[in-house]
């Protein structure tokens, strides 16, 4: 064990710093690993550990002790601390109190914003718009920089096609394709133009790998993926956000196919660094190390801390196995010198490029000038706007007319909530300033209209959530029929009803998976007797998955999914309510009828049968085979036309690149977007492959009348996939269709062949 060296920490300062301490320009990569191989010569064994320790700021019982651990060099990184006061406060003691000051790297999670929220990722996903969705993470990042967090855990790449699963909301939805074009626009928009880029965070890629494949969508139980699952499917968005330069990976809670993602060597080692080149470091979920216990894979905390961390798992978080045991480890010779280095060597790089050493502090003065701007706010407006999908409209109820003198009752428990305009995952966002659809409403007609609102319903979860504080005091039977019986009369004395329905925040996230897709509580009931009066109702969801909308979606004129839409959710359901925004966002999953159809999404296999046979309409006898709505699928206030599908050429060579242009018309009245969406086929190979796969898509503005050609570029990347028959990536010399339209069914035919 290396002895105290008494050298006085020589660090080679070679950055040129931006104001808030970061670097202007990044250093090279020889700078960076020379001041890091000074740093380890000079670091002791207890140190060395001390940098693959993050400690908890709150939650659990052991941030107490957190500021002791700090003074001992027994922590490099502290998360669930909010505050900048706070956070500078915990910096002196690392910084000003250690021998070497090594600055801490402060971790948050900053999901879809920081103070200014977001819409949900999933309703971001629903945009289909990158460019948005980077400059959303990026004003995200530039928040919590300047409210002192280093590094987000942040962005969820989980792909997720089980609904009932409740951290759906978290990531990009079910397709690797849409979802590698989010994870590259997310790391892209946290860290900008690289780690260290003033104004940015790190980020995380997370939860590396499969936890959106959960059995029964019971959060955190077993995943159980083939390598074709794996290869085609859950693993691309992570490899993009490798691609993109992603600083770090957080491993996932589940055990993959038996072997939990915290321990696992194929996932971290293989996979993540032999295959794919990653130089960052691995963070450990929540506890997720100590929990190897639990999960009946480690014997003891200190086989869980020595497999974590020869797995690959350079840091934990909070479980506090590390601390306990590596340093007895290394002395018995169970962890070298040099596994010690690697493992503390890309945090260190991490904190040196994110110029933590020059400037661990934050500014004080300047947080509240950063948080929520007119620009932030405005921003997030608009991205709720894009993520809103509109479902149904029929005879172009929507959008609705401002004309005065009406009277607008807008019903149900997402009326007048903030709450649950924001998700589990704001929770430093500000419920007193987001906006609600009643206020929303409220102020968009101003005088003119006589807006009401009554909640209707007050819901509850079966079962309490893991976080404290998020339930509410639930009513009497005696308060629940009044409210119930004042949201119907209120209807009853209403021109036009906007019902606004979902679901709680707290019923989506983490530990809430949800058993099935109907309406929690008396939401439908109440939906089918307000809808009973045939006055014109307009649906609007604020929910977190998919729900069964079979009755409303032949009973209910206009229905406008608008997600947990954010700060400004309310003004911007306004906007498209009005006419003020066209929607244009798509279903980034397929939504089933119910829960029974689960699992359901789009690239699914043709099977021996498919169900184009005249006698063979569905796979059930009891319900259809096909969801309610297709993934990819939305509608505008406008319509679009596709033709003059073509290829530049009928086939194309193996590695080659196939050019596939199309025109989209504006055939209505007002301007709108649409989003284009390129799916193929594969007709025959080493193995099967699914209907359809989307391979390009791209979102548009056009006015009215106006047509636009829109090109795509099929190449390697989009024609190889991972074939369970020869165990690798292939490009097979086969027949291909190709569809072109604005969801999963498009029907715009064309075909082609990669040849030898
Ligand atoms: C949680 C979540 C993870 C989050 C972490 C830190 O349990 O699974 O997504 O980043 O803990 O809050």
């Amino acid at each position: 064990m290396q002895g105290w060296s008494l050298t006085v920490p020589v660090l080679v300062v070679g950055l040129a710093l931006s104001a808030s301490g970061q670097t202007a320009t990044p250093p090279s990569g020889q700078q960076v690993a020379g001041r890091v191989a000074s740093l380890l010569k000079q670091m002791t064994v207890e140190e060395k550990v001390g940098q693959l320790i993050q400690l908890p700021g709150a939650y659990v019982p052991e941030s107490a002790q957190t500021e002791e651990r700090l003074r001992k060099g027994l922590g490099g990184s502290v998360l669930w601390v909010r505050g900048v006061a706070a956070l500078n406060k915990l910096q002196r003691i690392a910084v000003g109190e250690s021998r070497l000051r090594i600055p801490l790297i402060f971790g948050l999670d900053v999901i879809h914003g920081y103070r200014n929220i977001f819409p949900m990722p999933l309703a971001m996903a629903a945009s289909w718009d990158p460019p948005l969705v980077e400059r959303a993470q990026a004003a995200a990042a530039r928040e919590a920089r300047a409210a002192g967090i280093h590094w987000t855990f942040a962005p969820n790449l989980d792909i997720a096609r089980d609904p009932r699963w409740g951290r759906l909301i978290e990531g990009a939805g079910e397709d690797p394709f849409l979802g590698a074009a989010m994870a590259r626009a997310q790391v892209r928009g946290f860290q900008g133009a690289y780690v260290g880029s003033p104004g940015h965070v790190l980020a995380c890629a997370k939860h590396f790998a499969g936890y959106g494949a959960s059995e029964g969508g019971r959060d955190y139980d077993s995943v159980y993926l083939s390598d074709t699952q794996l290869y085609n499917v859950y693993l691309p968005p992570f490899q993009a956000a490798v691609d993109a330069g992603v600083g770090s990976f957080m491993s996932a809670y589940m055990d993959l196919n038996d072997v939990p993602a915290t321990a696992n060597h194929f996932l971290l080692r293989k996979v993540l660094r032999d295959a794919w080149g990653f130089r960052g470091f691995v963070v450990s979920d929540a506890l997720g190390v100590g929990n190897l216990l639990n999960q009946g894979y480690a014997r003891d905390r200190a086989d869980a801390a020595l497999r974590g961390f020869k797995a690959g798992t350079n840091m934990e978080m909070a479980s506090g196995t590390y601390g306990e045991n590596l340093v007895r480890l290394a002395g018995e010779g169970k962890i070298s010198t040099a596994e010690l280095d690697d493992a503390v060597r890309p945090i260190l790089e991490a904190k040196i490029r994110l110029g933590l050493f020059e400037n661990p502090y934050t500014d004080e003065t300047a947080v509240e000038t950063v948080l929520e701007t007119p620009e932030h706010r405005q921003l997030t407006r608009v991205a709720a706007q894009r993520s809103a999908v509109l479902l149904r409209n029929e005879k172009g109820l929507l959008p609705l007319s401002k004309t005065a003198g009406r009277s607008i009752a807008v019903i149900g428990p997402m009326a007048h909530n903030a709450d649950n305009m924001l998700t589990d995952w704001a929770r430093q966002g500000d419920p007193k300033r987001t906006v609600t659809i009643y206020e929303g409403v409220r102020d968009k007609l101003g005088a003119g209209a006589r807006v009401e609102y009554a909640q209707a319903i007050d819901m509850q979860r079966k079962y309490p959530s893991m976080f404290p504080g998020s339930a509410s005091k639930p009513w009497t039977q005696a308060q629940a029929d009044k409210a119930y019986a004042e949201a119907v009369a209120l209807a009853k004395r209403s021109d036009l009803i906007i019902m606004a329905l979902g679901e709680l925040a707290s019923m989506s996230g983490e530990g809430a998976s949800q058993s099935s897709l109907e309406f929690p509580g008396r939401q439908q009931e109440l939906l089918e007797t307000v809808s009973a009066m045939g006055k014109p109702v307009v649906l609007v969801l604020v929910n977190g998955r998919p729900l069964n909308l079979v009755w409303a979606s032949m009973h209910v004129p206009a229905i406008l999914e608008a997600w947990h839409p954010g700060s400004e959710g309310g003004n911007a359901i306004a906007d498209l309510l009005f006419g003020d925004a066209v929607p244009g966002g798509k279903l980034p999953v397929t939504w089933p009828r119910h829960a029974g159809q689960i699992p359901i999404y789009y690239a699914h296999n043709l099977t021996h049968q498919p169900e184009t046979a005249p006698n063979f309409t569905s796979r059930y006898w009891d319900e259809s085979s096909f969801p309610l709505f297709p993934f990819g699928y939305g509608l505008s206030y406008t319509t679009f036309s596709y033709s003059n599908l073509r290829l530049k050429q009928p086939q194309v060579k193996l590695g080659g690149k196939l050019e596939v242009s199309v025109d989209v018309r504006n055939t209505g009245k007002v301007a709108g977007d649409e989003v284009v969406q390129l799916y193929i086929h594969q007709r025959a190979g080493s193995a099967s492959r699914p209907v359809r796969l989307l391979k390009g898509f791209e979102r548009i503005a056009l006015a009215p009348g106006e047509t636009k050609t829109v090109s795509f570029v099929l190449g390697k990347d989009e024609l190889s996939y991972w074939s369970s028959a020869t165990g690798g990536w292939v490009q097979e010399a086969e027949a291909f269709d190709l569809w072109v339209g604005g969801d999963s069914a498009a029907r715009l035919h064309g075909e082609f062949r990669v040849v030898e």
